[in-house]
């Protein structure tokens, strides 16, 4: 067997955004668990530190939607850890949630910003290397909201709908470019403090359409990163493998 059997990722480096708490966090646990080198992404340094420790990896401070800062964290994960294997768009924010017109031009700037330009900015970042390479895995982190809208979280949904079409024309862009694959991943409500965030009355709105009746954990949806970001997932690409506990089935 091959050192990259069995879903290990050993030798790879990965490149996880908003890794410093929830399911970014998870996900830097799981990737780490596989063997890769984790390089912890965080506007929220101390939160960064805390997880990169954790995993051995190394944390970097920074904001997804300025280019400046990914451009040098990548460049840092590279000097300190090697050239990026594994990107995992994970960063995101609900936003002020509200009805269309109870939310300002800025409410919604603020979310797209966060949730659609900066994993385009980490793609950008990070994919000339993985074509170069001929070798990559990128995973964005969309959210069923953006396959079926939550009311009072317009700017979050579009911004997931954004993501999910960006995975599928960047996808399509990398085909015939050696083994690079993007794929998402789209949660129904999990265990995280995002939620924190969000009025009750949303929290209970979205629970209520999911069949198994409860929330997910962030380790379940880091397991099925852990599978899309392996070698092993090379025949898979474009998808937005639903994650919602029978919510959506298609
Ligand atoms: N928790 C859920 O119910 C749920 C459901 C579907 C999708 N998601 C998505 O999963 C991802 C993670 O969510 P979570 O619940 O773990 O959130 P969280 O709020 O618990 O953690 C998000 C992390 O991202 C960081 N972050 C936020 N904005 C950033 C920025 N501009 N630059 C760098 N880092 C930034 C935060 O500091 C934090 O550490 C998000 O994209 C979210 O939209 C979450």
């Amino acid at each position: 067997m091959g050192s990259e059997s069995f879903f290990r990722l050993d030798g790879k480096v990965a490149f996880v955004t908003g890794g410093g708490q929830g399911i970014g966090e998870a996900i830097c646990r799981r990737l780490a668990q596989a063997g890769a080198k984790v390089g912890v992404f965080d506007r929220n340094a101390a939160a960064a530190q805390r997880v990169a420790l954790a995993v051995g990896g190394h944390a970097v401070a920074g904001d997804v939607t300025s280019e400046a800062d990914v451009e040098t964290a990548v460049e840092d994960v590279r000097e300190h850890l090697g050239p990026i294997d594994i990107l995992v768009n994970n960063a995101g924010i609900t936003g002020k949630a509200g009805k269309l017109w109870d939310l300002s031009k800025e409410d919604w700037e603020t979310v797209l910003s966060v949730n659609t330009i900066g994993p385009v900015l980490c793609c950008k970042a990070v994919v000339n290397s993985m074509r170069e390479r001929k070798y990559g895995r990128i995973v964005n982190i969309a959210s069923i909201a953006g396959k079926e809208g939550n009311p009072t979280l317009g700017p979050y949904s579009a911004s997931k709908a954004a993501v999910i079409c960006f995975t599928k024309s960047l996808a399509k862009e990398l085909v015939g470019q050696g083994d690079i694959t993007v794929n998402a991943v789209s949660p129904a409500v999990i265990a995280t403090p995002i939620l924190e965030g969000v009025p009750q009355a949303t929290v209970d709105y979205m629970v209520s359409k999911i069949p198994m009746g409860r929330v997910g954990k962030p380790e379940e949806v880091a397991a099925l990163v852990h599978f899309l970001a392996s070698a092993e997932a090379s025949f898979t690409t474009g998808q937005c493998c639903d994650i919602s506990g029978g919510r959506a089935t298609y």
